[in-house]
């Protein structure tokens, strides 16, 4: 039915009008008391059995919606009906900007991909710190906070910017997100440099403490899946220095490969992050890795090319406690969420396990 309708309607418009026109949808559905309880009650029904703690924080499920879909935090109540057991809202810069030109997002329909370059379009701190402060939950849902640096302010003077984000931000934050790898904001991956990043994540932590009292809010790094093998390694062994609680692995990756031969090649040309399918091994791959390392000790978070229930577990049993997407939404559409917990709750039965937090990790730790 969805797919219909995607083949009718969406894939005709322009990728960046199609989102703004589901988006609308969304947010008016959720608007409407009787009309949102339904939805929800359809789309997000609750399995006991994938009651999720992480961070801790309670969670109805591990799978959650990544950043940059809600950028400016307008659409919490939507995505927590339609199934998102926790929400990432961002990417938020310090000041307010455009981002790039248009157009900035491509679909690679055969592909199940997306390439974007959206280069942190946002309304900055200070609008979205104040639409969470006067936001009236409708559903019980986490909500993460993604923050990434203002394109014009130079790389020297980034940590200024993050600080300033935090301090707006962080006290709506149940965790906060320092995304260092996103490819649209020139330099921004620079900082995911070990010299880089240590004074970045201290100063974040100490400008999230001095603003939160009563309570210490999750910090988390996102990383790039173009990091070498030898750079994960070193963001995994400084998130451990440094006491953080999360890795969410992965951005979009600046590679093009496991992109088939049927996409249009002007499209798969586009300067961007690609997402989607072809992220889903490279994406596996940084998790295993990264839970190869540092075990339990930190939350990892697994991201990149999720596209159904089995991705899904597969990434629990690489070390993910929690999973997110973005792009399979838009290929897969409201009933998505739904699909993902049916199929997670019906594995964690026919698995050997007896909770999700003892899949975590099992195939990282299985002797070989
Ligand atoms: C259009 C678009 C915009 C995105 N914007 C952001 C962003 O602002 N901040 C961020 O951390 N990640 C952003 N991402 C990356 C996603 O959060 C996610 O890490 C990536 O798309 C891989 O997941 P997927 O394959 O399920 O899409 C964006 C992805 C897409 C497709």
């Amino acid at each position: 039915m969805y797919k219909l309708f995607f083949d009718l309607v969406f894939k005709r418009m322009d990728p960046e009008q199609a989102h703004h026109l589901a988006f609308r949808w969304i947010r008016l559905v959720a608007r409407v008391p009787v009309l949102r309880t339904f939805v929800a009650a359809a789309l997000a029904p609750r399995h006991k059995e994938l009651r999720t703690e992480a961070l801790g924080l309670r969670m109805h499920g591990p799978f959650g919606l990544a950043a940059g879909f809600d950028k400016n935090a307008v659409a919490i109540d939507g995505m927590a009906m339609l199934g998102f057991d926790h929400i990432e809202i961002g990417t938020v810069t310090g000041e307010p900007q455009p981002g790039n030109p248009k157009k900035r997002l491509f679909r690679l329909v055969s592909d199940r991909a997306l390439i974007n370059r959206m280069g942190f379009n946002n309304e900055g701190s200070a609008a979205v710190s104040e639409r969470l402060a006067a936001r009236t939950p409708v559903f019980r849902t986490v909500v993460g906070v993604n923050i990434g640096k203002t394109k014009v302010v130079p790389e020297e003077e980034a940590v200024g910017d993050y600080v300033k984000s935090t301090e707006r931000l962080a006290r709506h934050a149940d965790y906060l997100v320092v995304n260092v790898s996103s490819p649209n904001t020139p330099g921004l991956r620079n900082l995911q440099a070990t010299e880089a990043l240590r004074p970045l994540l201290t100063a974040v932590r100490e400008a999230a403490d001095r603003s939160v009292t009563g309570r210490r809010v999750p910090l988390l790094v996102k990383i790039a899946p173009d990091l070498a093998d030898e750079d994960v390694d070193a963001v995994a062994d400084l998130a451990v220095e440094l006491g953080l609680d999360g890795i969410i692995a992965t951005n979009t990756t600046i590679a093009r490969e496991g992109l088939g031969l049927t996409s249009d090649p002007s499209l798969v040309k586009e300067t961007g992050g690609l997402s989607g399918a072809p992220l889903k091994a490279r994406s596996l791959e940084v998790l295993r890795r990264l839970y190869a390392r540092v075990g339990d000790r930190i939350t990892l978070v697994g991201v990149g090319g999720v596209e159904n229930a089995e991705d899904a577990w597969q990434r629990i049993l690489a070390g993910a406690t929690l999973v997110q997407g973005y792009s399979a939404f838009i290929y897969e559409g409201p009933f998505w969420g739904r699909a993902i917990h049916k199929g997670l709750a019906a594995r964690l039965r026919t698995s050997p396990y007896a909770t999700l937090a003892d899949a975590v990790g099992a195939d990282v730790r299985k002797p070989v």
